[in-house]
């Protein structure tokens, strides 16, 4: 989704602009652009398509300024092109870069029309570059005319804004869609992930919401919703310039379905002890608000939703505490009935999904009994709006089909299971068992990893598909939604998953050699009930392929492979299932040549609804 980077400096910042824009590609974007402020006035370069483009046009374009503002957007109002492109610009003085979808521009713009503003784009973020000049005319100040600008705002943006007549001064705010302030040694940036930054510094303050903030190169200062003079908190991250680099990878995506073995163990350092996970993991209030959990409502968006519905799985039936899950967009917007002593989760890669979020503000006003969010983005709006947080500690996450995160999800929800369950009286043994599983987990990855050319031979076979059906009975169900959605995502071939059981009830009507079966099989109380399913595929003339737990037997034939994926304690097979469908998937885009790390119409991190 849309991305802002700002820099204001005694350096030239064309060439940081431009990296920070880079690095935020992996959010999903259709056009880009910057302005910097030179000698002249305002620069601005446009481009539609993606940053290369941008940089191909810089490359004939001399820009000395110190301070600018730049922006890689994801078309919601107008078309991808150069023209809706940020940064916006009033007239020659104000230039504008927002993230984020303003309601009422329609009723703003009127307003601006009347008052004789003449607009360039079909974009809602223009009508706010008009909008601070009309407050500009009036006090001559930039800070109070952005403040005045937002007040007749509705919607979510966070905003970076330069003046030609305030060089050296860039001011930025936010309500609804995340900015973070990087602290520089003289200099000063802005960007609305913080991973566009780590390149020149590893100092960071999260704004608040309302938060706005004037920028020096020099001095920093933030003023609240009252416009009270605040300090906010530095925080320091080090994240590695390999940690989000491809290294000898060909795709992100790649790169991060290798990085799960150790992923997991990062995951679990630090979290077991003596067999057992430690409750301070969650936080120093967690004792409390775990001792009181009588019911957990998990809410949760793509991804992130179908790690909630395994730990539904997993909850139920280990600390048999109801466990309800639902998207979060659909939360958000129901009358909800919270049941007593409810832990509300969220569960999210980047901390920042708006549905997500939305649906954790609601959840704060309804009385829950405490927030808990999972969660990869430390310092994210999540994370500092929730009662308790879990770091998933995956590391930054750039493919926009998430696989790592969705492994750490689930080794974070079964901690969280098992903490949950040992409260309601699940034994000792249980739990030492399963903590073990979890522990072997790295190594049981690695060897699926390394069927990794088996898989890619298999992926021939889907490439010239246009549907796939994927099935799983059980806790493995939401494994076959998420190998679906892993499909349908990098490869375009529309994918679907149904539990075995349902096939009967409708898409067995769909079956013949043109609708290839993706089955997930491990070696539990259903695998008869799934074989008997997979028969009367068969007899169909359909074609299987089942990824199976080594003890499961299933005999080839012409239309069924079997690929064993190993063994692991039996909990902990979800987790080991979805490894070779993330494989599968991959493969399948590559023999399509589809764009895998920056699919099609697709965002990493959805800040608007
Ligand atoms: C987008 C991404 C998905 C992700 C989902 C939820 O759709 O493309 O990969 O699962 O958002 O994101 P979150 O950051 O909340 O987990």
């Amino acid at each position: 989704m849309c991305g802002i980077v700002g820099a204001v400096a005694h350096r030239k910042v064309g060439k940081i602009l431009l990296e920070g824009l880079k690095r935020l590609e992996y959010r999903g974007y259709d056009s880009a652009g910057l302005a910097t402020l030179e000698i002249t006035g305002i620069q601005r370069i446009r481009q539609a398509g993606k940053v290369d483009a941008l940089e191909t046009a810089l490359a004939s374009v001399d820009l000395n300024g110190t301070q600018g503002i730049a922006h890689t957007r994801w078309a919601t109002h107008g078309e991808a092109s150069e023209t809706n492109a940020h940064p916006h610009m009033s007239g020659h003085s104000v230039a504008l870069v927002h993230n984020g979808i303003i309601d009422n521009y329609q009723e703003v713009k009127e307003g601006l029309t009347t008052k004789g503003y003449r607009f360039e784009t079909q974009t809602d973020s223009e009508v706010i570059a008009h909008l601070i000049d009309s407050h500009y005319q009036e006090s001559r100040n930039l800070t109070k005319a952005v403040r005045s600008a937002v007040e007749s705002l509705a919607g979510a943006y966070a905003i970076a804004v330069m003046h030609v007549e305030h060089p050296g001064l860039l001011v930025c705010t936010r309500q609804g869609a995340p900015l973070v302030i990087g602290v520089g040694i003289d200099e000063h940036f802005i960007a609305s992930d913080q991973l566009a930054l780590t390149q020149v510094t590893n100092r960071f303050i999260y704004l608040e919401e309302h938060d706005l903030a004037e920028l020096t190169a020099e001095t920093l200062t933030i003023f609240d919703e009252q416009n009270v003079q605040v300090e906010r908190t530095v925080q320091s991250f080090n994240i590695t310039q390999d940690a989000a680099d491809k290294g000898s990878f060909k795709h992100y995506m790649m790169k991060e379905i290798f990085e799960q073995p150790a992923v997991v163990k990062r995951c679990l350092e630090g979290r077991i002890n003596q067999g057992r996970v430690l409750d301070v993991m969650f936080g120093s209030s967690s004792k409390e608000i775990l001792d009181q959990t009588k019911a957990v409502q998990i809410v949760a968006c793509g991804t992130s939703y179908h790690a909630g519905l395994v730990a539904k799985y997993w909850i139920e039936e280990l600390s048999r505490i109801p466990c309800q899950v639902e998207v979060a967009s659909e939360y958000r917007y129901r009358k909800t009935v919270p049941l007593p002593n409810t832990l509300f989760i969220t569960l999210s890669q980047s901390g920042e999904t708006a549905d997500t979020l939305a649906a954790l503000r609601k959840a704060k006003k309804e009385g829950y009994e405490g927030s808990l969010t999972i969660c990869n983005v430390p310092g994210s709006s999540m994370v500092r709006e929730s009662d308790l947080a879990l770091m998933m500690n995956a590391g930054p996450e750039i493919g926009v089909a998430s696989t790592k995160a969705f492994v750490a999800q689930l080794v974070c929800l079964m901690m969280l299971t098992l903490a949950l369950a040992r409260r309601t009286g699940l034994s000792e043994e249980i739990e030492r068992n399963i903590v073990l599983g979890l522990q072997s987990l790295p190594h049981a990855i690695q060897q699926i990893l390394d069927l990794d050319k088996r898989i890619r031979s298999l992926s021939k076979h889907y490439m010239k598909k246009n549907h796939a059906l994927f099935l799983g009975r059980g806790v493995m169900y939401p494994i076959a939604m998420e190998g679906a959605l892993k499909l349908k995502e990098i490869s375009y071939i529309h994918a679907e998953a149904y539990p075995a059981g349902e096939l009967k009830h409708g898409p067995l009507a769909l079956v013949d050699k043109e609708m290839p079966i993706i089955a997930v099989a491990p070696n539990d109380d259903l695998i008869d009930k799934l074989k008997s399913n997979l028969e009367v595929v068969s007899a169909r003339g359909g074609e299987i392929c089942v990824f199976a737990d080594q003890h499961v037997e299933l005999k080839e034939g012409p239309s069924l492979t079997v690929l064993p994926v190993g063994r692991i304690q039996p909990f902990l097979e979800p987790i080991l299932m979805v490894i070779p469908l993330q494989l599968l998937s991959y493969y399948v885009a590559v023999l399509k040549g589809t764009d895998i790390d920056q699919p099609r119409n697709l965002a990493k991190s959805v800040t608007v609804e």
